[in-house]
């Protein structure tokens, strides 16, 4: 991927960035069919674009609130989503409401049944995170995407967390809506990312920005939208970035979806256990169902500290704050844990490596 990305950058430099990408133009098309082939759905349907954010805001900000409208979500939605709600909500007078979890602490599928079909005004779209940026957990996408459709209700999907780690197919979820990243479990180049569009929706919804690569400017006074998923793109881009995004859809169709889901399954369950196992240690991931994100504390000692130390020993891992899961975090009196993903190339040994790194830990 690195390579293919490269090799790209350079024949700009040598040839100009017109020419390059019409040079490449098989490779720069590559991560539509790859993402296709990835998730269950039609080349038109994918829209490429800088990241996952962008993906989901374009999906978002497409949909048109008025006072009284609902969107229901989850407890464990990611922080930008639920800013954009907030913002919404601020300025068309629509309700944010939060579907409960169940004791697992996934979203409880029959609350949300609830609020569907409950006389409290109309729900305009069901937006979830099927996984978490603060644990391991992986929402019932699926259920949801049974009820959604049963109720008509458009079903937005943030899989950032999901895609390229789990199998995600967008018919068997039934999401109308999905946005994924490149950056995380996919490998691909930093600033991708791409959103899913289904045909059934597409006409009805407007993307929140058009330029002269989303519609044509056909008279003075008129323009055209693409008939297509690409509608939510916008024309300059990083091409050698895309490239990349291609490439490492392939790579990971090449090792096989469920060979990763498999593998980095198995990992995560033995990383969880072998903390568990260990005193003044809290795992604190939740659900029927859980992924590669492996979220703990460790008793007495700041999660920061903690990060620092793992550092120094050269394991990387991350810290979700308060400021990541607001709806989530007081709930489940929480205010910063550490995360570490393993993938599949991880090994037995650095996990143990990680757990022998936490024995040396000043306090803990
Ligand atoms: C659940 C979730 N959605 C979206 C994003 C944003 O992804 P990107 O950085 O590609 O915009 C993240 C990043 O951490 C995430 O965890």
């Amino acid at each position: 991927m690195t390579d293919a990305v490269i090799a790209h950058l350079r024949l700009e430099e040598r040839i100009g960035g017109y020419e390059a990408a019409e040079a490449a133009r098989e490779a720069v098309e590559r991560p539509y069919a790859a993402i296709s082939e990835l998730i269950g759905c039609q080349p038109e349907e994918v829209a490429v674009v800088e990241n996952a954010t962008r993906a989901w805001d374009m999906a978002f900000y497409s949909l048109a609130f008025r006072p009284g409208d609902r969107i229901l979500t989850a407890r464990a939605e990611y922080a930008s989503n639920v800013i954009a709600y907030l913002q919404v909500a601020r300025r068309s007078g629509a309700i944010v409401e939060i579907v409960e979890d169940d004791e697992s602490g996934q979203l409880d599928v029959a609350d949300l049944a609830r609020r569907l079909h409950d006389d409290g005004g109309p729900v305009k779209l069901v937006a979830i995170t099927h996984v978490p940026t603060q644990g391991g957990l992986v929402n019932p996408a699926a259920e949801i995407g049974r009820l959604t459709r049963e109720a008509g209700v458009p079903y937005l999907l943030d899989a950032c967390q999901s895609v390229g780690q789990l199998r995600v197919d967008v018919n068997e979820i039934g999401c109308d809506l999905l946005s994924a990243t490149g950056r995380k479990f996919l490998r691909a180049p930093r600033g991708t990312g791409f959103l899913y569009v289904s045909r059934g929706i597409l006409d009805r919804i407007e993307p929140p920005f058009l330029d002269l690569h989303a519609a044509t400017w056909t008279a003075p006074a008129t323009y055209e939208i693409r008939p297509d998923a690409r509608r939510f793109e916008n024309w300059e881009c990083n091409v050698a970035a895309k490239i990349g995004l291609g490439v490492a859809v392939d790579y990971a169709l090449s090792y096989g979806i469920e060979a990763i889901e498999e593998r980095v399954t198995v990992l995560a369950d033995r990383l969880r256990q072998r903390l568990s196992e260990r005193a003044g240690i809290a795992v604190h991931d939740q659900g029927q169902r859980r992924c590669g994100i492996v979220t703990f504390s460790v008793e007495g000692v700041p999660a920061a500290v903690v990060q620092k130390h793992l550092s120094r020993a050269s394991v990387n891992t991350s810290i979700s704050e308060l400021s990541s899961a607001q709806f989530d975090f007081p709930e489940r009196s929480l205010n910063a844990i550490v995360r570490a993903s393993v993938h599949y190339y991880n090994t037995e040994d650095e996990i143990t490596a990680l757990c022998q790194a936490l024995d040396t830990l000043p306090g803990g």
